[in-house]
């Protein structure tokens, strides 16, 4: 057996270096992170085996760490530190699934005791998390068809979130099942009894948006003749989908976060806020990272929305599963349309299994909606599938020449930009393949540390996976 691995989550050096110092050895590879962002980032890419996290924290606390791991990696232990060893607090990261707690100062053998209990312990949670997926395996995902290695990644992170209430981020192009995904979210959760309710936030302007959002006290500006709940509200004790959330203003993206860190709402005109019990569920098709660093969605906000993410795949990343999913639609359409289609031929299959799929899942069924009402025969054929033109999208450069010094420089850092991310490529594909597509060997030859190197490969869009599964 390798070493445990455990993560450590401390704004105080003090505790990071200590923790670091006595347990990093024979038995424990320890990790430390100053805050609850950066520990959920390192969730994110990376299983451990025990978390050890402060309580009170600036920005993230322990409490919301917490609730992160359960969502990502539910049946890792938790440890929480608390600084004034009240009742309360203990109680409260208990009541949130901690596995046990420890105030401070505590000394080497405390924190070893505990450590061995926690880790006791996580053979019986393992157990208990197979069988509770095992059982939301039964309500099945019937709305789905595919079988891909990445789809079959987003139907476990969907059982998990569903058993947590912490804010998810679905991204991924126009029509990968964004929203299908968001539903199964919370059909799949205790909360399914209670209202799943979905707005999308590109639909409205500013000041609508933020009334059907928050609710307004009637009279409070001119037009709302009557005291709106808002969707909050509305959506208590259920989740609530905000679709297209890259849309929304800066204006009410501070309000957002406001609801989010506080949990309470206070309606427009109203003066008392009132709590509430959601959980959000947002989703966009532009990457929110870019717009942060573009300067056009606030960092706090993402870190708040992006504690769980699932990143849907295009479906030319999965064409495996484009025969089924077209079956799939084959059967749907002929019992909507009274149509007896018995089948697809093989040279119709191949050409889909080519097709790019810029509009994905939704143009496949588009597409093949429209193949079943043209088809004329039974089989449909290569002809009966009408399909967008295929552009080859070559940016920037092609034949178009800049005429302003703005558009000049934009071409030129947008060039620069491709070269350099080319070059990158090619090196880390190079040392992938040189070390059998082994992350640890590639970054060690190329003297880059790993988490550096993983992160290479996280920005350059290359995965390990779909490199093993060609
Ligand atoms: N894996 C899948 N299996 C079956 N149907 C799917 C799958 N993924 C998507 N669909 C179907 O494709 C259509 C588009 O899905 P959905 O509306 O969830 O996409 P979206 O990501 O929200 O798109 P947009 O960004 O354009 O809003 C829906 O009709 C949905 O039922
Ligand atoms: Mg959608």
């Amino acid at each position: 057996m390798g070493r445990i691995a455990i993560l450590v989550v401390d704004d105080e050096a003090v505790i990071r270096e200590g923790l670091q110092r006595t347990l990093d050895g024979e038995r424990f590879a320890v990790e430390t992170c100053r805050s609850g962002h950066a520990a959920i980032e390192l969730l994110q890419d990376k299983d451990y085996d025990l978390i050890i996290t402060d309580l009170k924290m600036p920005g993230m606390n322990g409490i919301e760490v917490l609730k992160a791991v359960k969502g990502l990696q539910p049946d890792v232990p938790v440890i929480m530190i608390t600084g004034y060893a009240t009742v309360d607090t203990a109680v409260e990261a208990m009541k949130n699934g901690a596995t046990d707690y420890i105030s401070k100062p505590f000394t080497a053998d405390q924190i070893m005791e505990k450590i061995d209990k926690s880790i006791e312990q996580r053979a019986v949670l393992v157990d208990d998390m197979y069988l509770r997926k095992e059982m939301s395996n039964h309500h099945g995902f019937d709305a789905f068809v595919g079988e891909s290695r990445e789809m079959q990644k987003v139907y476990r992170r969907i059982l998990q979130v569903a058993s947590s209430d912490s804010t998810v981020l679905i991204t991924g192009e126009s029509g990968t099942g964004k929203e299908l995904v968001a539903r199964a979210i919370h059909r799949s959760s205790s909360r399914r009894e209670q209202p799943f309710v979905a707005l999308d936030c590109s639909s409205l302007a500013e000041n609508l948006l933020e009334s059907e959002l928050f609710g307004h006290v009637k009279g409070s500006f001119t037009g709302a003749i009557q005291t709106k709940m808002g969707l909050f509200r509305v959506a208590d004790g259920g989740t609530l989908f905000l679709d297209e959330v890259a849309n929304i203003s800066p204006s009410t993206q501070s309000k957002l976060l406001r609801v989010l860190q506080e949990r309470m709402i206070t309606p427009i005109g109203g003066t008392q806020p009132i709590p509430i019990n959601i959980h959000l569920v947002a989703a966009s098709n532009r990457s929110l990272k870019v717009m942060v660093s573009e300067g056009t969605f606030r960092e706090d906000l993402f870190f708040r929305l992006n504690i769980i993410p699932i990143d849907l795949p295009p479906l030319r990343e999965r064409k495996g599963d484009i025969q089924l999913i077209t079956r799939h639609f084959l059967q749907k359409y002929n019992s909507e349309l009274g149509k007896q289609i018995r089948g697809i031929a093989p040279d119709a299959v191949a050409f889909l299994e080519e097709y790019p799929f810029p509009g994905n899942v939704r143009e496949l069924e588009n597409t093949i909606e429209r193949a079943v009402v043209l088809a004329e025969g039974d089989i449909i054929h290569k002809a009966d599938l009408e399909l967008a033109e295929r552009e080859v999208h070559e940016p920037a450069t092609s034949g178009h020449v800049p005429t302003s010094s703005e558009e000049l420089k934009e071409m030129k850092r947008h060039i620069r930009d491709k070269a350099v991310e080319d070059i990158e490529k090619a090196f880390v594909m190079g040392a992938l393949e040189r070390n059998n597509w082994n992350v640890t060997h590639a970054a060690e030859e190329t003297g880059i540390l790993r988490p550096n190197f993983q992160g290479m490969l996280k920005r350059l869009g290359i995965s390990i996976k779909s490199q093993y599964a060609k």
